[in-house]
């Protein structure tokens, strides 16, 4: 299976994402691509934000190699998931899907732990570190729980 996690910038919270779910999913044996973009190319090329990949080292990963990029419509082909982190990149990636096909792959990520709640993962890059810490909490939680389901289907 291919995911794609997205985000605003593809700096902070999707690359977040991208590395937990690789690495958990790695860690289950589960073969699982990952990647991750923006729906805004304001950071493209750009490394993780600081902060981000101090967080992503505390805990044991690495995202320092990930480069931000813009989510295209060759991405609904591309990928059979495509997680957003709120609701404005959830209508984001709806405007830049292809077909209502493509557009039915895009999921709130946080639905996967807490399903039917619509939650979002809340924007970091305006805040400190705490928010950054909060953010892998919740990525951690969302990606066991998707392999959870992933698993249970094997
Ligand atoms: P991200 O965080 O969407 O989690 O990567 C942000 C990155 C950049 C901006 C906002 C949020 N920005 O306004 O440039």
């Amino acid at each position: 299976m291919r995911v794609l996690m997205v985000c605003l910038g593809n700096i902070c919270r999707s690359p977040m994402a991208e590395g937990i779910l690789r690495d958990l999913a790695a860690t289950r044996g589960i073969d699982l691509a990952v990647d991750s973009a923006a729906t805004y190319a304001g950071h493209e090329g750009e490394a993780p934000d600081p902060r981000a990949q101090a967080e992503m080292k505390k805990r044991g990963h690495s995202i320092q190699r990930i480069r931000s990029r813009p989510l295209t419509p060759a991405d609904f082909d591309r990928f059979d998931r495509i997680f957003v982190m709120d609701k404005s990149n959830y209508l984001n990636a709806q405007a830049i899907a292809p077909n209502t096909v493509a557009a039915g792959k895009v999921h709130l990520f946080l639905n996967q732990a807490w399903p039917g709640k619509d939650l979002e993962v809340p924007d970091p890059y305006f805040g400190g570190q705490q928010g950054f810490e909060r953010v892998y909490t919740l990525l951690e939680r969302a990606s066991e729980a998707f392999l959870d389901s992933i698993d249970e289907q094997r």
